[in-house]
């Protein structure tokens, strides 16, 4: 059997340069590897739902966002399907049965729910801390829809950041859990890794550990010219270069940690000859004698070069947004053809197709018979 992509993003903004180098980039090159039978993209809005269910619309409005940023940053839907999660509701009929496989327990030991849960808040104790909520109960079982997603459609590859490992880890165990139980139904997936580390976790211009909408540190896929130059600029760099010829630290220097992701030999030849490539570069600004205005300026050359093809792109297709809306109803009805074949197997090896079960009606035909 062929290899199958499924991978998927939370619709909650727009997207930004870390889902860019930490997957976005990724997909476009797997699209063109030709080395996949399938790719699914999905846009997880059921999941975003999980803790946003105050804000819809939110959601409803970033649908569109993060279609255009796929495919301004190449994804092509004749290559691959693109989706939207809750336009395929054979996900949720399969996470209802999986929930029956997994233990209260098991879920809170997952460290990525875990950590949400903190991140945003959420009490041990809503009873008795009044001004916090407790943990929606759709949020603290999402792993659980996320092995749904995955399952559905066969996968064998999911592409995702390390933060995602324990949801990946979690639907292997369901995977097999379910096998073991209902016999051989469910495909065993792997998860795939950035290969560049830097690329995992790309800092916010501030230096802070993660991009994220509400610091406003983000570089978005479809910022203008003005805006990113801005971006580039405001960036983070080492606070103790304060003059040219003052050695510096590239460590934590978020303008090398950008090059770092982004920066090719090639660049050099092109924005700034006098180096022949990054080492080089880094070299003479420990020394000291190369200002942060050069390096910031070479940095916006690259990342203006990659972003320039993806606005045309997404200029074109934000002339045409009822063609997008129909990239993503034919997607999604792809998708859930895909889903109902699994959800059919899934049923017959938990014998619950009670009437296209032949033996069952004859079984009991006869347990009656000869009253
Ligand atoms: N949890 C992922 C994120 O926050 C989105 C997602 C939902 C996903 N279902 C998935 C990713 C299945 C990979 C596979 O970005």
């Amino acid at each position: 059997m062929g290899k199958v992509i499924l991978t998927g993003d939370r619709p909650t903004g727009k997207l930004h340069l870390g889902h860019y180098v930490g997957s976005l980039r990724r997909r476009v090159e797997l699209q063109n590897s030709g080395e996949f039978e399938k790719i699914f993209i999905m846009i997880a809005d059921a999941q975003a739902l999980t803790d946003n269910a105050d804000n819809p619309e939110k959601i409803r409005q970033n649908i569109i966002e993060v279609a255009l940023d796929y495919l301004s940053a190449g994804l092509d839907p004749e290559k691959v399907t693109i989706f939207i999660q809750s336009q395929v509701p054979e996900l949720c009929e399969l996470a209802f049965y999986y929930m029956n496989l997994v233990t209260v327990q098991r879920l809170q030991r997952n460290p990525t729910v875990k950590q949400e849960i903190q991140l945003r808040g959420f009490s041990d104790n809503e009873d008795e801390d009044q001004n916090k909520k407790g943990t929606p109960v759709g949020f603290f079982t999402y792993p659980i829809s996320q092995a749904s997603d995955i399952t559905a459609f066969k996968a064998t590859t999911v592409p995702v950041g390390v933060d995602q490992a324990p949801m990946i880890e979690q639907t292997r165990e369901i995977v097999h859990k379910f096998n073991s139980v209902y016999g051989p139904t469910l495909v065993m997936p792997e998860m795939m890794l950035p290969e560049n580390s830097v690329c995992c976790r790309l800092p916010g211009t501030d230096g802070k550990a993660k991009m994220s909408k509400s610091l406003g540190n983000c570089v978005y896929l479809s910022s203008t010219p003005k805006e990113l130059k801005k971006a580039v600029n405001s960036m983070f760099t080492d606070p103790n270069h304060l003059q040219i010829e003052d050695p510096g630290t590239v460590e934590g220097n978020v303008v090398f940690t950008y090059l770092d992701a982004f920066c090719k030999d090639e660049h050099f030849a092109k924005y700034l000859p006098e180096y022949e490539n990054l080492e080089a570069m880094k070299a003479h600004y420990r020394r000291g004698g190369l200002g942060d205005g050069t390096c910031k300026k070479f940095l916006l050359n690259i990342l203006e070069e990659m972003l320039q093809p993806m606005r045309e792109i997404r200029h074109k297709y934000e002339q045409d947004i009822p063609g997008v809306y129909e990239i993503l109803r034919k997607g999604s009805e792809k998708a859930r053809a895909e889903a109902a074949k699994t959800l059919n197997e899934v049923r017959k090896a938990m014998r619950i197709d009670y009437f296209g079960d032949a033996a069952l009606i004859e079984e009991h035909t006869k347990k009656y018979s000869s009253k």
